[in-house]
């Protein structure tokens, strides 16, 4: 059997920064890596993370990493709370999301979900992960009954003040997508996610059944995000920096936003990498049957670094225009 010491681990993970820890070992072996099982209780997720990380490279274990992921949940879904809180005190006064332009009747939709989603008039539609509700509230005004979930707090308050100032019918919720159904009762002709949205999930076997949950037998779910291809790459996309596969947490501290890389905000993140054998799967293993599945070389959105807008309103990488995909849709239809 392989041990480690734990004064070693620590000097190792962080030199001088042993005061922030606080570890202790509950059993006394793991099986199947034969290594002793841990339990780390720490400050922060990214301290685990890192202890993760370490131990990971020096046994060559992959599955050690999920056993920590999986405990340590609840810390980074509070840390991504805090992190969208803070992101929406600055994105409220961005010339991004312009929400002057929107509460004018600006439609906060693109073309491409737009059509992607079809007529919604008449129609109940479950918006997941909305942050603070402009395409939701755009959904309203094409005329569905709209429900809009986020994690963030600050973003629903923000989204109940729009939709009463506007005096639209809207109502949102602030939940986990994954505690939704202690959340939420009933089904809906639509369920609706879309730009940045699964990253932000570690599980989407888990995800998708929330989708299959909520939608009526008939009803049609529809995602655009960007590609996976896309979160493999460094932000000025000059290099591949993480892992296609759902290989580990990504824990990231970072500054600004992407609507104001200066805004003097710090953020704590924790998001995951998903294949698109992860993606398709988790929806056809519920049953689901995929109707659309369309890839772009550009996105709607001047959202990354390095991005040029070209003469049809689209973003695209500069000096890599059309070479690599940027966004996905996929339409997926429940069996009556
Ligand atoms: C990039 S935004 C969604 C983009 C949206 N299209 C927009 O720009 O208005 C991601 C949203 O996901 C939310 N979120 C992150 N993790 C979540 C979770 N586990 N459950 C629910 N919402 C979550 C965040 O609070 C944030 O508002």
């Amino acid at each position: 059997m392989q041990t480690i010491g734990l004064t070693e681990l620590l000097r190792l993970c962080f030199p001088g920064k042993n005061h922030l820890l606080s570890v202790k070992i509950i059993s006394a072996d793991w099986r199947r890596c034969r290594i002793p099982w841990l339990s780390l209780d720490f400050k922060s997720p990214s301290i685990c993370v890192k202890i993760c990380d370490y131990l990971r490279a020096s046994f060559k274990l992959l599955n050690l990493y999920f056993c920590f992921m999986e405990k340590d949940y609840p810390g980074y879904f509070t840390a991504n709370k805090e992190a969208w809180n803070k992101r929406t005190g600055v994105h409220k006064d961005s010339a991004f999301y312009d929400l002057a332009a929107f509460k004018a009747g600006k439609t906060a939709l693109n073309k491409i979900e737009l059509e992607g989603v079809g007529p919604v008039k008449g129609k109940s539609l479950l918006h997941l992960q909305c942050h603070f509700g402009m395409d939701t509230l755009s959904w309203a005004r094409e005329g569905a009954t709209v429900t809009g979930v986020d994690l963030s707090d600050a973003a629903i308050a923000l989204a109940n003040e729009i939709n009463d100032e506007l005096q639209l019918d809207a109502r949102f919720i602030c939940s986990n997508v994954y505690d939704l159904k202690e959340n939420l009762q009933g089904q809906f002709d639509i369920v609706f996610t879309s730009y940045g949205t699964i990253g932000w999930l570690p599980d989407l076997d888990k995800w998708a059944g929330i989708v299959n949950h909520f939608l009526k037998p008939g009803g049609t779910f529809y995602i655009a995000d960007f590609h996976p291809a896309l979160w493999m790459m460094d932000d000025r996309f000059s290099t591949i920096k993480y892992d296609y596969f759902n290989t580990s947490v990504i824990a990231e501290e970072n500054t600004g936003s992407y609507t104001d890389r200066e805004a003097p905000i710090r953020t704590e993140e924790y998001s995951w990498n998903h294949p698109f054998s992860e993606i398709l799967m988790s929806l056809i293993n519920q049953g689901l049957t995929i109707t659309l599945f369309e890839e772009y070389p550009y996105s709607p959105y001047n959202c990354f670094n390095n991005l040029e807008q070209g003469a049809d309103g689209m973003w695209r990488i500069k000096g890599m225009e059309g070479k690599l995909p940027m966004m996905y849709a996929i339409k997926a239809v429940k069996k009556i």
